[in-house]
């Protein structure tokens, strides 16, 4: 039986099929009313976010720390800016991530805050790979 519409809204865990999603492409989901991107990160992302020195940035977390092993190409976060709640675009910005518009917050292609008044990263919501393409968010 799969949950109804209501129950996910209210928190039930939901998968995404990640076939679709092609390398450098961005989806939006919604997992429990929240905005969740999910970025299939090119080469060149995964070489940023990995290559950026800890000490330059304003919450410091390694990349690794941020996506599952094995799995480096693929970024969740919730998309909800730290400053005050907006939803950041995703592909804008001088960081190859994402750009929250409303007071100019910056983050990096792992989703870390690199410029702007936003005080942390953006989170991550918990998830686990059910297989290579399918995950489970919550
Ligand atoms: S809400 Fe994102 S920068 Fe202010």
């Amino acid at each position: 039986m799969n949950p109804d519409a209501a129950t996910i809204a209210a928190g039930a865990p939901i998968q995404v099929d990640l076939t679709p999603i092609a390398e450098g492409q961005d989806i939006k989901v919604f997992w429990r009313g929240k905005p969740i991107y999910i970025s299939h990160r090119t080469k060149k992302q995964i070489q940023e976010a990995q290559g950026v020195a800890l000490s330059s940035l304003p919450d410091p977390q390694p990349d690794s720390a941020r996506v599952k092993a094995g799995h480096d190409q693929w970024l969740v976060v919730i998309g909800i800016c730290t400053h005050l709640g907006c939803i950041p675009i995703a592909h804008e910005g001088n960081y190859d991530g994402f750009f929250c518009p409303c007071h100019g917050s910056q983050y990096d292609s792992s989703g870390r805050i690199r410029q702007g008044p936003a005080p942390a990263n953006l989170a991550v919501p918990p998830y686990a790979f059910l297989t290579d393409t399918k995950i489970q968010i919550g």
